[in-house]
């Protein structure tokens, strides 16, 4: 059954234990900055997952659960249907998280002071987990050139090199640009990371959300060499919007890559999923694509309306187009500002809580990253906010 979504409507979401909404004051330092931070969405989840959650709530005991068999066979079809990859389903692993993945992959294959090879800037939690478990961000930072990312392949090349390294951790498509990686760059990566012998964790959560007609390739699914080599990490979490939810399904074909992270899991008993996230993940990945379908087009009318808005009013302040995902990031370099400037002229000035850019590694001083992930008039709000501290710059 095919459901319809109005992506228009504002949801009160204070007052709902929110990171975002109630927790704007605490972490981002201003209770009346409009929440443009967090990477979730401020639009209703799919029915379909609503239903399976109130499900599940209405039978009144909600005791250990365990990961039903249709985890794997989902799995499977949702990476063949949406990404074109064919994968046996007991290469997959149900998990809680992505980021928790992370961790224990640096966990189960590296050792303090080892290197792990990042692309900066990139999303902060991979260098928190780097050096959380005392290993060593070695950042391969992105080109910025023609307001675009690029990789920087001699520098990622002398960083997999190096004998410390043993992780690459990748993101595809990029937060925070939203750039999607094409084939050639995907390969070039992957073909460096084998030939130095690096294990590479791909974390492709925003892979749902390709805009104005980009194509998600799955980086393992390019070469079988690759496969052996890739820790590949899908959620429903950012596509539905269920990220409270916690349940992620990583991929891996490499049978002792597969048993050393199990190992580790089992080790940190990080294995017992929450009782409303698998009803939820198995709802997600059968019956919500067209969810998926009016999501895609609404995300693209607020990348064109924040690009047209920041042409017409803001032009110092210049959107770097995402591929993908519901972030965008801003440069704001003619601005003339510091990190520590531009935070307090977006959050406080302009009261519109955006992510700092220099949190996502110092190459991002001067960009804001901002989250569209909302109804239209809630981003027509924060930009008219910003405007008018734009205005008094002069
Ligand atoms: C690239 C990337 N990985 C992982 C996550 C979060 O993963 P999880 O909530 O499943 O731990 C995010 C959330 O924004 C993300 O952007």
């Amino acid at each position: 059954m095919s459901h319809s979504y109005n992506f228009d409507q504002i949801i009160e979401r204070r007052g709902t234990q929110s990171s975002k909404w109630d927790n704007v004051g605490a972490r981002v330092g201003n209770p009346d900055a409009l929440p443009m931070w967090v990477a979730d969405t401020d639009f209703t989840c799919p029915e379909p997952i609503v239903k399976a959650v109130q499900e599940r709530a209405a039978h009144p005991i909600y005791g250990y659960p365990y990961v039903v068999p249709e985890f794997y066979t989902v799995t499977a079809d949702w990476v063949k249907r949406r990404y074109g990859w064919e994968i046996r389903p007991e290469w997959a692993i149900y998990t809680l998280g992505v980021v928790p993945v992370i961790n224990t992959a640096i966990q189960a294959f590296t050792d303090p002071g080892d290197e792990v090879v990042i692309l900066p800037p990139v999303y902060h939690p991979f260098a928190h987990a780097i050096r959380d478990n005392d290993r060593v961000v070695s950042g391969a930072a992105l080109i910025y050139e023609d307001g675009r990312f690029d990789v920087d392949f001699e520098d990622l090349e002398k960083r997999l090199a190096s004998p410390k390294a043993k992780l690459l951790i990748f993101c595809s498509p990029h937060n925070p640009s939203g750039r999607v990686w094409n084939e050639e760059e995907l390969r070039k990566v992957a073909e460096m990371a084998l030939k130095h012998n690096v294990l590479v964790v791909c974390d492709e959560i925003h892979a749902d959300v390709m805009l104005f007609g980009h194509k998600h390739i799955p980086m393992a699914s390019l070469d079988e060499r690759f496969a052996q080599n890739t820790i590949t990490c899908y959620a429903p979490s950012k596509t539905f919007n269920i990220a409270g939810l916690r349940g992620s399904g990583i991929i891996i074909p490499n049978e002792s890559v597969r048993k050393a992270m199990q190992k580790r899991f089992t080790a940190n008993r990080a294995i017992q999923q929450n009782v409303f996230a698998l009803p939820a993940y198995l709802a997600a990945y059968t019956e919500c694509d067209d969810y998926i379908d009016q999501l895609i087009p609404y995300l693209e009318g607020n990348v064109e309306f924040i690009d047209s808005f920041l042409r017409e009013n803001m032009p110092k302040i210049k959107l770097m187009k995402p591929d993908a995902t519901f972030l965008a990031w801003l440069d704001c370099s003619e601005l003339g500002m510091d990190a520590d400037e531009l935070a307090d002229f977006f959050i406080n000035k302009a009261k519109v809580a955006v992510n700092r850019g220099d949190s996502f590694g110092k190459e991002g001083a001067i960009f804001e990253r901002i989250n569209f992930g909302c109804p239209r008039s809630t981003l027509e709000e924060g930009l008219k906010r910003l405007k008018a501290e734009y205005d008094k710059l002069g």
